[in-house]
């Protein structure tokens, strides 16, 4: 069943008070089982699994964009003899699948909530069932002759978001080889703009003197921030200070994707304007580097304006952080009611070492629906972006509910000691506990629009759509009679 559109029966149950169980669930690592499938029960026959005719076109599509020589992962998965003897370590890590150490990094539970994301590289049950099957059976190679051609890389000099409209740097800095990680402001680049422009996508990408041939255990090894928090704003008469309304960008991390920004919901940069670098967390990598950051801006057409407005306020609660010793499923919750209607681009859980998952639910009305629960592990920041016609589409008064789990037990191997108690902060060993994704605010026409594409699109009256509540409702008051009616009666 698709988990996304319920079928009658679980319709049925809307009507009574119910939650998805979200927080009935185990989170604690130590208890974490293994995804195992059966190769039969997807008519596979198990002995028949190659490399070359199963599991090649699997690898060239969810791993090799890191798994691959020059890319970020310790060792490449492109030919039988780089794969064979690690069958028995893809088998578990593949499995593990939506909790820390899973492969590939992407960490959606796929039993709940809602399942179209924009650059997924999970894998399916069955892809799953045939990477064990092929692991269980030793590894064949299989008929080279069934091997896909081997995928062309672009040289990792390039932009992914393509050749950018405007690229700005940052001052050069200068780390030493050992020190304790500096936090601060590097200053202000004027963007050069004589006019608004509206942003379509931005990347961000870390130029240093670290030789391309230095080895290194770490992927911090090869870079010197560990993240970059920027804003951007009108520029003061005498260029020393941002004036007036700032907009947020997204933080840079070491090895985060480049972002684009929905159609209807570009981000300005403003004439006249410049960046602030007001929080850089630069990190000492065991040799003196020196290096500075390239922000490439790809922008909408001139005259471009963005019919939606983004909703700024994040979910979380840095302040109230209690995680204590030694306890795994311990759980931290934040609400905060919509005061419009909302559609919720991107989920992006924000917890520290300690993290192992965290949820979204929207309640509305008497239900309490899981929009989705996401593994975490702090070696992995994820953004988890919906696809445009499956993002959650939630009426204004709908409350929002992240949950936060932590694990300080030992199972949990990013955390640096299970006997200490923690609180909120900055470092990693302290906490925080937020969702950094991103939504926007709808108009009453924009919000009864985008549920009338949804419902285009479902097959049925007896299709549910767990992301948005109100697509089958009445969509609004046809007569004056209904509008008197008492709101369940319409
Ligand atoms: C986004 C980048 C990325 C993707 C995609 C990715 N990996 Fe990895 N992988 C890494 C990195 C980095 C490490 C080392 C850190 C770690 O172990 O978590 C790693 C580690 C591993 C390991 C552990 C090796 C060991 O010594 O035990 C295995 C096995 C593995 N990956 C398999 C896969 C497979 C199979 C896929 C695709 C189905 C995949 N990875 C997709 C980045 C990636």
């Amino acid at each position: 069943m698709n988990a996304r559109h319920f079928t009658y029966w679980v319709t049925a149950l809307l009507v009574i008070p119910f939650s998805l169980g979200a927080q009935s669930h185990d989170a604690s690592v130590g208890n974490h089982k293994i995804h195992l499938y059966a190769a039969a029960d997807f008519g596979i026959n198990a002995e028949a699994v190659t490399f070359t005719k199963d599991i090649a076109p699997i690898f060239q599509r969810s791993c090799q964009d890191c798994h691959r020589v020059g890319g970020g992962a310790p060792m490449p998965l492109t030919t039988y003899e780089e794969v064979r003897r690690l069958a028995p370590r893809i088998k578990y890590r593949t499995a593990i699948r939506d909790r820390m150490g899973a492969m590939p990094p992407f960490f959606v539970e796929k039993d709940i909530g809602i399942h179209e994301f924009k650059n997924d590289p999970s894998l399916s049950d069955e892809e799953l069932a045939k990477i064990q099957a092929w692991a269980d059976n030793g590894a064949p190679e299989g008929d080279p002759a069934d091997m896909p051609e081997q995928r062309e890389f672009p040289e990792s000099e390039t932009w992914t978001i393509g050749e950018p409209d405007l690229v700005l740097s940052s001052r050069e800095v200068t780390i030493p080889a050992i020190g304790p990680d500096w936090w601060g402001d590097i200053g202000l680049v004027p963007t050069g703009l004589t006019e608004d422009r509206y942003v379509k996508a931005v990347q961000v990408r870390e130029v240093n003197d670290i030789p391309a041939e230095a080895t290194s255990s770490t992927v911090g090894g090869r870079y010197m921030w560990h993240h970059m928090t920027y804003t951007s704003g009108a520029l003061s008469e005498d260029e020393t200070e941002l004036v007036g309304r700032t907009t947020s960008w997204p933080i840079h991390e070491v090895g985060r994707n480049a972002d684009i920004f929905p159609e209807k919901a570009g981000r300005i940069l403003p004439a006249n304007s410049a960046l602030r670098l007001g929080a850089a967390h630069l990190h000492s990598n065991g040799r003196e580097s020196k290096g500075y950051l390239e922000f490439g801006f790809k922008f909408f057409p001139e005259g471009y304006s963005p019919e939606y407005t983004r909703r700024g306020a994040r979910l979380g609660n840095g302040i109230d952080i209690d995680v204590k010793p030694n306890q795994a499923n311990q759980e931290f919750h934040s609400y905060a009611v919509l005061d419009e209607h909302t559609k919720i681009i991107a989920f992006e859980p924000h917890l520290h070492a300690p993290g192992v998952r965290m949820c979204i639910e929207a309640i509305w009305g008497h239900n309490q629906l899981t929009l989705n629960c996401v593994g975490y592990d702090h070696n992995w920041v994820k953004q988890y972006v919906y696809e445009d016609d499956a993002a959650p589409l939630l009426p204004k008064g709908t409350i929002l509910h992240v949950i936060g789990f932590v694990d300080t037990t030992t199972d949990n191997q990013n955390i640096a000691d299970a006997r200490n108690w923690a609180g909120g902060g900055r470092r990693s060993v302290s906490n925080m506990f937020i969702d950094l994704g991103y939504s926007v605010e709808l108009t009453e026409e924009q919000f009864q629009l985008e549920m009338a594409e949804r419902r285009a699109k479902m097959k049925s009256r007896n299709e549910y759509d767990v992301g948005c509540p109100l697509c089958w409702a009445p969509v609004v008051p046809v007569t004056e009679e209904d509008a008197s009616r008492p709101r369940g009666n319409r």
